[in-house]
């Protein structure tokens, strides 16, 4: 080897080592800087529609607390909202997507309640850990796996409630809810979603309280409306017409149907006072409803602690942290209870809900 090569392959060998040491460099600093600034909590929130009022309210609370929580825990917390627009074929999509995604936690919202196996078998072999919300999953579906949980509220209560509202005024105010004067409660029942736990168990026991207490009721008519404000208001006309002021109470499985069923009232431009109107959510149009006296009681489905609930859950989750410290965790489920709302408690819950926001 001459000089000249000599020297050529010295000065190769150090720019190699250059460049060598140069790319470990950069893929160092890029490292750095991917480990940089806060760890972000990843989380997939599938609804069963977007159209459903109550629903709709409880994820914008869930994303206002997220933000809030971001600056409290120094942490990015990333949501990704998917509306199934009540098809369980499109939320599987969306679901199977999040999970591809590698999402850290899934809150579901299921569209078919009995369609939560598949989904939690998909969550455990992608070990992310699953939280089903206000529409509950069959129990054995529950069971199968540590890491599927359910946040809701016990529909037994939600109805009893109603049927509590229905039962004292009859007590109270007999001479205006028993409008034929026979002794007998006559009502009528706009129902939820078919197959919805609550549509099922509010049915059922709104009116078990009332005659549990011994009184005697005659339902004229029920049928679904399916938590819809108009489809309640069509259901609502036809009734008015078949039975007008026979109806003394209605029951509503939800509070759109309750206001589907004022809408008819003053279309109708019926005399007030209106037959006992019933609801349960406690949205903020039927709360101006209950205060103004056109409906008669609702009952808070709690939004924001479902909402809260779920966000701390996922905290904990997140932090492999056990959520028993923070919850009472009964068959893998997270309960928040219902409460009534009549023209009495109106005032002081609304101030309790300002005091709260502020
Ligand atoms: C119920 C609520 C209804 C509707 C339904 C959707 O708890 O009362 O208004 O939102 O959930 O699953
Ligand atoms: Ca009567």
């Amino acid at each position: 080897m001459n000089r000249k090569t000599r020297k050529f392959c010295f000065l190769l060998v150090i720019s190699l080592v250059i460049l060598v040491l140069f790319s470990l460099f950069a893929i160092l600093t890029a490292k750095m800087k991917k480990n940089q600034g806060p760890p972000t909590l990843r989380i997939g929130v599938a609804m069963y529609s977007q159209e459903d009022t109550f629903i709709r309210s409880l994820v914008q609370n869930f994303e206002q607390m997220a933000q809030q929580r971001e600056s409290q825990e120094g942490i990015r917390i990333n949501i990704n909202l998917v509306d199934g627009k009540s098809s369980q074929l499109i939320q599987n999509e969306q679901i199977e997507h999040l999970i591809t995604l590698d999402y850290d936690i899934l809150c579901v919202n299921i569209v078919d309640r009995t369609a939560a196996s598949t989904l939690i078998d998909q969550a455990r072999q992608a070990e992310i850990p699953i939280i089903f919300f206000n529409r509950q999953p069959v129990m054995e579906d529950l069971m199968r796996w540590e890491y599927a949980y359910y946040v809701g509220a016990p529909a037994e209560q939600s109805g009893s409630l109603q049927g509590q509202i229905a039962l004292d005024l009859w007590n109270d105010q007999r001479e205006r809810i028993d409008i034929n004067g026979d002794g007998v409660l006559q009502y009528v029942i706009l129902e939820g979603e078919p197959g919805h736990q609550d549509t099922l168990i509010r049915t059922e026991k709104c009116i078990q309280l009332v005659t549990d207490a011994g009184v005697r009721a005659e339902k004229l008519i029920s049928d679904t409306a399916n938590w819809n404000r108009e489809q309640a208001a069509a259901k609502m006309t036809s009734w008015w017409q078949e039975f007008g002021s026979q109806i003394e109470v209605v029951f509503a499985n939800n509070d759109d149907m309750a206001l589907g069923v004022l809408d008819v009232m003053q279309q109708l431009q019926v005399e007030p006072p209106y037959p006992v109107i019933i609801g349960v959510d406690a949205t903020s149009e039927a709360l101006e409803a209950v205060a103004n006296g056109t409906m008669s009681g609702t009952v808070l489905n709690d939004g924001v602690g479902i909402a809260q609930t779920m966000l701390e859950l996922s905290l904990s989750l997140y932090y492999q942290q056990d959520p028993a410290q923070k919850f009472t965790i009964e068959n893998q489920s997270i309960w928040l209870p219902y409460r009534p709302i009549t023209q009495k408690e109106i005032e002081q819950f609304l101030t309790q809900q300002e005091n709260a926001a502020s």
